[in-house]
């Protein structure tokens, strides 16, 4: 999720906390640049627009530099560093970055107590892995690498690299994990409704949620999760969220100076992934994912605004 899908959804409500998209940390100091354009947040105070905290997520395997680079990330005002050892990515994966790391115990090790060390006590430091590679035995062993490297939270994602997304997230596991360990563990993986995250709730313990493609699918989905009595959204409301998408983009960008294909392509790439949140998106998937200037697409905009909401 991007910032401008971030200062949508933070503002329909839910949420206590953003985590940037992985930075990929390399054995170099990043500039200044590469924090901001993850987290543009970070020039107003770590927040979204509407008061989310946010913070800045680490990838990478040499222990020095991520530890350089978290320190950068949190001068930059990043309240807590996350670390992801969870990318199943081929090239991320290839180049000894996320989930492949699940297999050396020693280094995530070093790497975890390599940036606790280098940042001040109050800055959190938390992790989010996925089960194993490609072993899901190893998911307690790693849980307790992890803790006793000092990360005082472990988001994980209920599945190994080899499963990638496919169903089902095995959240039973995540138990286990949280009776061995005495940092407060967060269930992610297959939560699209408050339906699914009782169940998960049910069958790993965890009492906090991370929510990936359903928060994107559905705006409300953080609503649902944490108020019983929130109405879904229905069409029009995510007809309005669209549209108060493309503004944010259109403001964002044009103060940027960025191309307007971008701003339509992101606008595209939404509507694709809100396939399955609603099932009105596919059919006006269709009909915009052939335009190219954003001229094209106000009036679409606007055509659909006209149908869906007066
Ligand atoms: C396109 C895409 C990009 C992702 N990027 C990140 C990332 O940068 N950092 C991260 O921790 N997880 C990332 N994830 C994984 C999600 O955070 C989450 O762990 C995963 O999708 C499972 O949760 P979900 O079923 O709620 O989506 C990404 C997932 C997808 C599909």
């Amino acid at each position: 999720m991007d910032a401008p899908l971030r200062q949508l959804v933070t503002a329909v409500g839910g949420y206590d906390l953003c985590t940037s998209e992985f930075v990929r940390i390399t054995r170099q100091r990043s500039p200044e640049k590469v924090f901001y354009r993850f987290g543009p947040e970070l020039k107003s105070g770590a927040k979204t627009a509407s008061g989310t905290p946010f913070r800045i997520q680490l990838l990478g395997s040499d222990p020095y530099y991520m530890a350089e680079n978290a320190k950068t990330a949190v001068r930059l005002g990043s309240p807590s560093i996350d670390l992801n050892f969870g990318c199943p990515a081929k090239t991320v994966n290839a180049s000894r970055g996320g989930s492949v790391l699940l297999d050396e115990p020693d280094l995530i090790f070093e790497i975890t107590q390599a940036v606790r060390k280098a940042l001040p006590d109050d800055i959190p430091v938390t992790v989010k892995m996925r089960l194993g590679y490609r072993d899901p035995s190893v998911c307690i062993d790693n849980a307790l690498a992890f803790q006793a490297a000092g990360a005082s939270e472990l988001v994980v994602h209920a599945r190994t690299k080899t499963d990638g997304y496919k169903p089902p997230a095995h959240w039973h596991y995540l138990r286990e994990i949280r009776e061995a360990l005495d940092i407060p563990v967060v269930a992610n993986g297959e939560v699209w409704s408050r339906e699914d995250w009782l169940r998960c709730y049910e069958s790993s313990g965890c009492d906090q949620v991370m929510i990936g493609r359903g928060a994107v699918a559905r705006p409300d989905l953080a609503m649902q999760l944490s108020d019983p009595d929130f109405e879904p959204w229905v069409w029009a409301d995510f007809v309005k969220s669209l549209l108060e998408y493309w503004r944010i983009l259109s403001e964002l960008y044009e103060a940027d100076g960025c191309s307007d294909h971008y701003r339509v392509i992101r606008v595209k790439q939404w509507l694709n992934q809100s396939r399955r949140g609603f099932e009105e998106a596919p059919a006006l998937f269709e009909s915009i994912k052939r335009l190219h200037r954003s001229h094209e697409m106000d009036e679409a905009l606007a055509q659909l605004a006209q149908s869906n909401l007066s």
